[in-house]
């Protein structure tokens, strides 16, 4: 007679849970140097920037090199875990005095000091799942910047999905067991996911579900109109035109009145 099968356990966990320790690795890809840079140059004709916000911070890469360049940094972010790598970065890098990282949602921000910065960086917009909690993340922004303060946001585009995170598959190993990484996207609806899969043991699995809303430039440059902000630019983030129908992803830059 044959054993029969153990049972499978399928959890799902809220995302960046498990993969918050091999995020940074995930992303080694990345020049975060350069992109501290872009946002420099952005607001190099206002002197007066001291204080920065990074909303969606995760493990805190932008954050410390924000307070190297010499600005006071606040870091929020949703998922616990992100905030626990990023408490561990700054701290080893001497910086634990000069920032201040808080468990929190970007869409209902509560700070009670102004900024004069906030960022939201790498597909920040995309976490917002349509254009009215956009609209709402926009408004609170708003609230909680200085005047003439400034919001400096990335936005993923449907052509970037279409081109690169369809049906893509990659499996990563290490000593404390890996996951398997499955990114698809959806025309119709715009939404791209990234399920990460943990195998916690031969009879547990756990799961992560990552999901983006792709916008194009009409949907970006309807939710800038919509906003309190008075001045805004979309740009490519390759070469800083005018953001068009071939750009894969947009910087968008509000300025308050
Ligand atoms: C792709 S990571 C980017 C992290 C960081 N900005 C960077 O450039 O490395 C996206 C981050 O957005 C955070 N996030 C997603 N939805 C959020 C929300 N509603 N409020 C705050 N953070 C959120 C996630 O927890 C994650 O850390």
């Amino acid at each position: 007679m044959r054993a029969k099968e153990p049972e499978i356990i399928r959890t799902i966990i809220p995302p960046y849970k498990r993969l918050a320790p091999y995020y940074d690795q995930l992303m080694d890809y990345i020049d975060y140097d350069i992109w501290v840079e872009d946002i420099l140059n952005f607001i190099r004709e206002d002197g007066s920037v001291k204080t920065l916000l990074d909303v969606s911070c995760g493990t805190g890469s932008m954050a410390i090199r924000f307070a190297r360049a010499g600005m006071q940094v606040s870091g929020v972010d949703i998922s616990p875990e992100m905030i626990g790598e990023a408490r561990k970065k700054v701290h080893q890098a001497g910086l634990a005095d000069g920032i201040e990282l808080t468990v929190g949602d970007m869409r209902d921000i509560q700070y009670s000091k102004p900024f004069d910065l906030m960022i939201n960086l790498h597909d920040g917009l995309n976490y917002l799942p349509d254009a009215g909690v956009v609209n709402t993340f926009f408004q609170h922004a708003h609230d909680l910047l200085r005047p003439e303060g400034w919001l400096i946001a990335d936005v993923v585009t449907p052509l970037l999905c279409e081109n690169h995170f369809k049906g893509y598959r990659e499996i990563f190993s290490d000593e404390s067991g890996g996951y398997e990484r499955v990114t698809d996207y959806d025309s119709g609806t715009r939404i791209a996911s990234t399920i990460f899969t943990f195998e916690i043991s031969p009879t547990e699995i756990q799961v992560e579900e990552h999901l983006q809303r792709a916008y194009d430039l009409e949907e970006v440059k309807a939710m800038c109109k919509a906003s309190p902000f008075k001045k805004y630019q979309i740009l490519d983030d390759e070469d800083f035109r005018p953001a068009d129908g071939s750009s894969e992803r947009f910087y968008v830059i509000l300025r308050k009145a």
